[in-house]
Formats: structure tokens, sequence, C-alpha cells
């Protein structure tokens, strides 16, 4: 781990018992139940051993509900102090507990300190903000708290994500704008939705200390919705993905050639900078770029010699294809576009629209330097696979005309002896563990 990055970690110490200690003068007119405070730490605490996997590098739990309610229940200092001890608790089951999967622990101790201070940080905002907007507008009675409830979220959100947001670049060497956007980008729907039912967990339980067990059933509803919904996307791209290797299958001489095409394009992609959200995609759609296949005749697709108009015709129809099955599936919604334009070429000359220059998706045009340089190199019924040397000469020759030149240029720099730009990404960037719209176990995988 980088030196910066663990002083980081373990600075946030600093501010979080800076931010207790001042809360604790701030005068209180409310008081704290003993019972609702050892109910509502104790769910925190199990909440935040059951997270859901939401994307690779993004998981949430239940605990942004449980935080916002603590702190529309409590006085700021008794919130900021009950939020501290939910996570260390929490966060030191997490410490025991072991992956399954991979025999490693499941946060190390210095997670459990940055994930505490950063939370007690945000909670402290949160906190004051309720304080402050809940006595302006004393007079609106309950839309007064809806109100500010919903600025101590508003203000919980920003600092929580922050916070993370900065460790998070810091571990990946990345802008932290780049992280914030793939970050909300994901998570906004499900934490205004945690919000929302943590506001409600408040209003119940303030007089009913008890009834804030109830409420553990809609809140295990929401994280298993989430879990279910996470599943079948993976089983649907798993099942499409499947189908494209079983187009690939069919003829001994592409077998494997989505997955490497899509390996190609990742790397292109990287190459070329882009946030990791389009990483993905493109690496999603390059992997089912040719099941429109399932569609031509096994005559033609195996055919060794040159293929006559009706053939060709056949041949050129499997963009559509293609983009057709995958229209079925929501998962695609935005990766069918890249299959429909793999074939199309910069000069116009493509198919099946005959898109030119940057009208043909970046995604697409990446996809397409892939795609050639994989068949290039690889064996061909009609001839061996060709040198390396001689497949990127032929990249050069169509650069700017068949190829996009910035992708043509991002994957020559990526093959062997090229002097390559240091790599900003290191792989995919570690699990960004968020709750509450943020929160993080960074250090964890
Ligand atoms: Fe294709």
């Amino acid at each position: 781990m980088r030196l910066s990055l663990r002083l980081y970690l373990l600075a946030m110490a600093a501010p979080a018992a800076a931010v207790a200690m001042l809360l604790l003068r701030l005068p209180s007119h409310t008081q704290a139940d003993p019972i609702l405070a050892a109910v509502l730490v104790g769910l925190g605490a199990i909440a935040a051993n059951f997270p859901v996997m939401v994307t690779k590098s993004y998981k949430a739990d239940a605990t942004p509900a449980i935080e916002l309610a603590i702190v529309v229940v409590f006085p700021p200092a008794a919130a900021v102090a009950l939020i501290g001890l939910s996570r260390l608790i929490g966060e030191g089951a997490l410490c025991i507990r072991r992956n399954p999967a991979t025999g490693t622990r499941r946060r190390i101790p210095i997670d459990l300190v940055f994930n505490a201070g950063q939370l007690m940080v945000a909670a402290a905002a949160g906190a004051v903000i309720f304080q402050g907007v809940a006595a302006a507008m004393r007079d609106a009675d309950g839309a007064g708290l809806f109100l500010a409830a919903t600025a101590a979220a508003v203000a919980m959100y920003v600092v929580n994500t922050t916070l993370v947001v900065v460790a998070a670049a810091l571990n990946t060497q990345r802008s932290p704008f780049q992280v914030w956007a793939e970050a909300a980008g994901v998570d906004l729907k499900q934490t205004a939705a945690l919000y929302s039912a943590g506001y409600l967990l408040a209003v119940i339980s303030g007089d009913h200390p008890w009834l804030a067990l109830v409420m553990m059933a809609p809140l295990a509803g929401l994280q298993l919705s989430l879990k279910r919904a996470v599943q079948m996307r993976e089983q649907t791209l798993a099942a499409v993905e499947s189908m494209a290797d079983v187009v690939d299958r069919r003829d001994p001489y592409t077998f494997q050639h989505s997955q490497s095409v899509a390996s190609h394009s990742v790397r292109i992609a990287r190459q070329m900078h882009l946030p990791e959200r389009e990483v993905e995609l493109i690496r999603l759609a390059a992997r089912v770029h040719d099941l429109g296949k399932i569609a031509v005749p096994d005559q033609v697709l195996h055919k060794h010699g040159r293929l006559t108009d009706e053939e060709f015709a056949l041949m050129k129809m499997h963009p559509e294809t293609g983009a057709e099955i995958l229209a079925k599936f929501p998962e695609y919604r935005q990766g069918r576009e890249l299959v429909l334009a793999h074939h199309e070429r910069i000069d116009g000359r493509g198919y099946p629209r005959g898109l030119s220059g940057t009208a043909i998706p970046l995604g697409a045009r990446i996809m397409a330097v892939a795609d050639a340089w994989d068949a290039m190199t690889s064996d061909r019924p009609y001839r061996a696979a060709l040198e390396q040397s001689v497949a990127l000469a032929e990249l050069m020759r169509g650069r700017g005309t068949q190829w996009d030149a910035e992708a043509v240029d991002a994957f020559a720099a990526t093959l062997p002896g090229a002097v390559l730009e240091p790599a900003r990404h290191t792989g995919i960037a570690a699990p960004v563990l968020r709750s509450l719209g943020a929160v993080a176990g960074i250090l964890s995988s």
C-alpha cells in the first residue's frame, strides 16, 4: 500500500476525534434513549456485514439508512459517537471474518480506522446541518423535519463520498473527479432509497424504540432485492456470453475469438485513458460482438474459399442480427450500439450503415482494431497466422482510413517492445465499499 494512502487512511482518526469533541460542547435539547441507541448500533453493525457487490469495483450495504436515522433521532455528539461505535463493531467483525473464496480477512485494521473515522466526520456534518435546518424551520412542523433530514442526507453523502473518492484515487492513481463520476453513476438511486428508508426508520422508532427492529424487514428486503438484481444481471451476461462462445466454437479457427477481442479492446481503452465504466461497457460488447453469426449458415461460416456476393450479404447481416438479439436484454442497452457498428470503417466504406469518422461510436472503433488484430494474428483455413510485425504494418496501412488512428496508435503502444506511457490504471480497481453513498474497504480485496 502506498505511504500516502496509508497516512491518509490513518489520519482520518484525527478529524473524527476532533469533531466528536467539538460537538460535545453543543447544547442538547433531546435525550438519548439508550434502548434505541443499542438497537440502531446493533442494526448498523449487522448491515455492515452484509454488503452486496453491485459492480466489480462497488459494494453497497444498508448502513446509510441506519446512519441517517441516528442523525435525525439523537443529538449531534451522541449521533457521531453511536455511528462510530456501530461501524467499529461492524468492521471489527469483518476483520475477524474470512472470505470463503479467497481465505483472506474481509477487512484489515486500517480499513476499520478509516471507515469509522470518515463516517463520523460525515455524520458530524449531517448532524450539524440537521440541527440547524430543524431549528430554522421550527414552525414548519413535519415538513421542517423532512427538509432538515434531506439536507443532512445530502451533507452526509457529499462528505462521505469525497473522503472515500480521495482514498480510491490515491489507491488507483486516477483523477478523483473520474472516480467520483463513476461512483455516483452507480449508487445514487440506491443511496436515495436507503436515505428514504432511514428517514422512515427515524420517524417510526423515535417514540417506540422496538419498532426499529420491525424496520429490519424492509431494510433486509431492499438489500435482498439489490442482491437479486445483481445476480440476475450476472446470470444474463453469463448466458449471452455463453451463446457468443458457442458461435466461436462452431468454427475451430475462431475458438476464443470473442474473448481475445475483448481483452485487446480493454487494453486499447485503458491505454486511451477511458473511464473504467466505459472500459467495462466495451469489454461486454466485445465479448459478444459476433453473436449475430448465430444466424449465418455453416456452409457460409466454414467456407474456405471466397464468398459469393449472396454469401457475403448473409455474412454482413451479423452486426444487425447481434444487435437485434441484444435488444432483448437491458444489460446491453448501450453495448448493442457498439456491436451494431463494429464493422464500420473510418472512411465510411464499412457496414451495415456506412457510418464514418466520429459518427462511429468510439467503443466500436476500438473493437474494430482489436477484431482485425485477432483475425490477422490467428490461423485461418486459407492462411497461417501473420507475424505480429506484418499485422501491425497492416493496421498502420489502414490507420485513419479503415481504422481509427488514435485506437491503432493506442494498440501499438501496448505491444511488447513499444515505449509505453506509464499505466495509469492497474487493472480493475479494488472494491470501493460504500455505505451511505460511500465508505470504503478499498484495501480489503
Ligand atoms: Fe464481426
